[in-house]
């Protein structure tokens, strides 16, 4: 590996030391196939230059995501030699189109270091065809098996006329037929989330701090320790590939759909009927506004003084299946 990036080695270390010309490499680049195209030598040539000077530091100068800058970032910067992205995911294929990447990395990835990059068309794309290079023989982008899919279909939005209405059945998709509070927090009372799940026909669970996020295990690992990471609470965190907004709906209907690759956070798209993925932007939006608001902490405040809730017993219950008492309390 070292081998391949010796040279290269060499004249970034006298870049980052202070040299501002264009870095002089010694190895030339040859044309390569990657990801099913033949991307010209010059093409690489000047994405390594470009990668050097705005991606080097915290994905490394051989892609493992191990630049002079990365170490204590708390979300870790990419290993880019994997070809695994958690944020571009496509459909029916393993590897993004150069657009998703374009898309991806012009936006950034809100709350992490990865801030958004505003470099002209060209520049990019030479960019992105650059870091393919970092697959190792016959893996990621220089596997020929691996095929380049195309990206998640949105459906059309049933509930432009109706937003209440939508929320509504989001909120109930949220809690009963998805369980998203599984891993993130709960936005509603025990007694809504206990008959949300009778109405559905399942039996009522409920986390013990179920009102916060449950940290998850990811795929992603650095220096050999796995990654952790934890569900946003959309009234407080960050979102990576959302912001409130004109886009929001579409985006958190493109991010739930098709999930965060590596991650617990399952592709929901084929999951979820797609009204109800809508449905369920829709609500997952209104959180999002609250966020920076008082509306937030009060949400908080009125969930974190409820009462105990005693579920109803079962006779009262048509859907119970008896085993209700046990798990919301
Ligand atoms: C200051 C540090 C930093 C710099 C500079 C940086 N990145 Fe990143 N990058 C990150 C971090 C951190 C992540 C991981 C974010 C996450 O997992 O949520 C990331 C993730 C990525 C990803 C993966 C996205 C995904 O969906 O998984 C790509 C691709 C990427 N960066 C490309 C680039 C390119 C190209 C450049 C230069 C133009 C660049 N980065 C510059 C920190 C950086
Ligand atoms: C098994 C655990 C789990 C379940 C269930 C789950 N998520 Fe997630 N979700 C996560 C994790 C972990 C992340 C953080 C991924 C990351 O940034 O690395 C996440 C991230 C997200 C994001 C942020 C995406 C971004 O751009 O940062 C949204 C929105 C989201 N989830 C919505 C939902 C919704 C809606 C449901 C239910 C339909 C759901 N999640 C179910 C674990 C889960």
């Amino acid at each position: 590996m070292i081998g391949r990036f010796a040279p290269f080695l060499i004249s970034a270390i006298l870049f980052a030391s202070g040299c501002k010309d264009p870095v002089a490499f010694e190895e030339a680049l040859t044309d390569q196939q990657l990801g099913g195209k033949t991307i010209p030598a010059a093409s690489l040539s000047n994405g390594r230059q470009m990668y050097v000077r705005q991606c080097y530091a915290c994905h490394g100068l051989e892609g493992d995501g191990r630049g002079p800058s990365s170490p204590g970032l708390r979300t870790a910067p990419r290993d880019l030699r994997l070809a695994k992205y958690k944020f571009v995911r496509m459909v029916g294929g393993d590897l993004p189109s150069d657009k998703m990447l374009y898309d991806l990395i012009r936006g950034g990835l809100h709350g992490t270091a990865m801030l958004p990059w505003d470099i002209q068309d060209d520049a990019m794309y030479d960019i992105i065809h650059y870091i393919k290079m970092f697959s190792p023989e016959d893996e990621g982008w220089r596997d020929p098996e691996n095929e380049v899919g195309t990206p998640l279909v949105f459906s059309e939005d049933p509930w432009t006329d109706k937003a209440e209405e939508g929320i509504k059945r989001g909120k109930h998709v949220y809690h009963a037929v998805a369980n998203c509070q599984s891993c993130h927090p709960a936005f509603a009372t025990k007694e809504y989330i206990h008959s949300a799940f009778v109405a559905e026909n399942k039996k009522p669970e409920f986390r013990d701090d179920g009102y916060y996020a449950a940290r998850q295990v990811t795929e992603y690992s650095v220096n050999g320790v796995e990654q952790t990471n934890l569900p946003p609470d959309y009234t407080w965190n960050p979102m990576r590939t959302v912001k409130s907004g004109p886009e929001a709906k579409k985006n958190l209907y493109r991010v739930i759909g098709a999930g965060v690759n590596g991650t617990a956070m399952a592709r929901w798209k084929g999951t979820l009927e797609d009204d109800d993925l809508w449905a369920v932007a829709y609500y997952v939006e209104s959180l999002l506004d609250m966020k920076d608001t008082p509306a937030a902490a009060e949400l908080r405040a009125s969930l974190g003084s409820q009462g105990e809730f005693i579920p109803p017993s079962v006779e009262s219950e048509e859907a119970g299946d008896g085993s209700a008492d046990e798990v919301v309390e």
